[in-house]
Parts: C-alpha cells; sequence; structure tokens
C-alpha cells in the first residue's frame, strides 16, 4: 500500500467520524448537566451571581453564548466555558433551557422602587422585555426574578461601556437617572 492510499484511507475515516457526530449530537440534557451547578437543574439560578435560564428564548440563549465565545460580552466565567462548545451545541442546550418552566425567586426588594420601576419599564422597556420581564422578544432574555446582584452587575457592565447595548435598548436607558435604573432593576427582581 502507498502513502498516498493510507492517506486517502485517513481522510475518509475522518470524513465517517465527523458525519457520525453531526447525525448523533450530545443529548441536550447531557450537555446541560455542565451548567447545573450554575444555572441550577432545569435552569434555575442557583446563586445571587447567575441568572436562570429556564424558560428564556433558544434565540436569547445562543446569542449569548456566541458573545461569550467570541468575548464581545464580557464575563467572569462564561466566556472560558463557551470556548468549548460548538454552535451544534449552544442550539442544543438552548432548545433544552427554553422549554424549562420559568424559574420564579423569592428576594427582598424595596416596594417603594418595586412601585417606580413597575411604571418605568412599562414606559421604556416593555416592548422587549415582554410580560413584565417574564418573556423576551427574539434575543431579550428574561429579566423576571433575575436576582437582583445579577442585574446590578449586568447594568453596570452597561453602563461602563464593557457590555454593548443593543442601540434601541440604549436610546431608552441613556435619559434614566441611576435611581429609575435602580427601581427598575429592583421591579424585575419581584416579579413572579
Ligand atoms: C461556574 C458557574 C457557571 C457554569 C458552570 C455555567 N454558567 Fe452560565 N453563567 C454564569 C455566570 C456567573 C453568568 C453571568 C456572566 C459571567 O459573569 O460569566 C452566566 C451567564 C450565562 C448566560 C447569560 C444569560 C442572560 O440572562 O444573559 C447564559 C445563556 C449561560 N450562562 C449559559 C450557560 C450554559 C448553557 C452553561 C452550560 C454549558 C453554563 N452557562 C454554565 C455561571 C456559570
Ligand atoms: C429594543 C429592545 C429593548 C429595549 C427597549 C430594552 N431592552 Fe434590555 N435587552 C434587550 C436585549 C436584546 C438584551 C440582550 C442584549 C445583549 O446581548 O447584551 C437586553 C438585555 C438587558 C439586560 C441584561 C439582562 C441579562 O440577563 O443579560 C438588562 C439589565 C436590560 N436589558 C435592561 C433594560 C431596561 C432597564 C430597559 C428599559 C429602560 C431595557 N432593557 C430596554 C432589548 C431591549
Amino acid at each position: 500500500m502507498t502513502m498516498k492510499w493510507k492517506g486517502w484511507a485517513l481522510a475518509t475515516g475522518a470524513l465517517a467520524f465527523s458525519a457520525t457526530a453531526m447525525a448523533a449530537p450530545p443529548s441536550a440534557e447531557m450537555i446541560s448537566f455542565a451548567c447545573a451547578g450554575c444555572h441550577g437543574t432545569n435552569g434555575g439560578s442557583a446563586g445571587l451571581t447567575m441568572p436562570s435560564l429556564a424558560s428564556q428564548s433558544k434565540t436569547a440563549i445562543v446569542d449569548a453564548m456566541k458573545k461569550f465565545k467570541s468575548g464581545e460580552r464580557p464575563s467572569t466565567v462564561m466566556g472560558r466555558l463557551a470556548k468549548g462548545y460548538t454552535d451544534a451545541d449552544f442550539d442544543a442546550m438552548a432548545t433544552f433551557f427554553s422549554k424549562q418552566k420559568f424559574h420564579p425567586t423569592t428576594q427582598a426588594v424595596n416596594a417603594a422602587k418595586v412601585k417606580k420601576g413597575e411604571a418605568l419599564q412599562e414606559a421604556n422597556c416593555s416592548r422587549c422585555h415582554l410580560e413584565d420581564g417574564k418573556e423576551g422578544k427574539d434575543d431579550t432574555p428574561v429579566m423576571a426574578s433575575q436576582w437582583l446582584p445579577y442585574l446590578q452587575m449586568q447594568m453596570d457592565l452597561y453602563q461602563s461601556g464593557a457590555r454593548k447595548m443593543p442601540e434601541k435598548m440604549a436610546e431608552k436607558v441613556k435619559p434614566l437617572s441611576k435611581e429609575d435604573l435602580d427601581a427598575l432593576l429592583h421591579f424585575y427582581a419581584s416579579v413572579k
């Protein structure tokens, strides 16, 4: 057998392998085990700095994973984690988490801020953060019941410019005061 022949056999072997990998991606549930330590079983956050993924739209999750992987969205851990997965994995994870039931939380919020935030949400944010933030339009993440420290951390990243706001969201956020934004986050945290 010539070297040329062996090379050909190797190449077809590799092709056959990748074809198998594409036909049978790891099950979504299997992949989601890698996320459970932080995002909880079935996507309900296990800690104050972690968002719940349950009931987020598929697009929102895939979009976030791609931005973490490319470095466009700043992160403490997700950037490193996302690098270990392919687009097909993102698709499977996102499908799994989007089908899980909304995860309500009970947290200490300031009642006056919640009331003020509710009116601000209706007037400024409800076009994309639908149903009091329980649903998201297209690539918009779920805001309702996310932990206040997580929401505050993300708002700080937006305000510092480290995380880029969608243009249409920036138009609504920029005119608001620090107190307004704080009230909005208290409102979202309170929604169940
Ligand atoms: C070690 C803890 C940890 C693990 C494991 C983990 N995450 Fe995360 N995840 C975080 C943290 C913390 C954030 C907030 C961004 C940051 O600082 O990294 C986050 C943010 C996210 C977001 C953004 C959600 C939003 O509302 O904007 C998505 C999507 C996400 N993670 C998906 C996953 C998936 C899918 C897995 C499993 C493959 C996973 N994460 C595993 C800690 C973790
Ligand atoms: C035009 C649609 C739109 C409007 C209006 C909008 N948002 Fe958003 N929001 C988004 C999208 C899309 C994302 C995810 C963007 C990204 O990848 O950074 C997001 C993300 C967020 C996040 C981060 C959540 C997370 O889990 O990562 C916060 C906080 C937020 N928005 C607050 C607000 C507030 C407060 C308002 C109203 C003053 C508002 N948004 C108005 C579309 C919008």
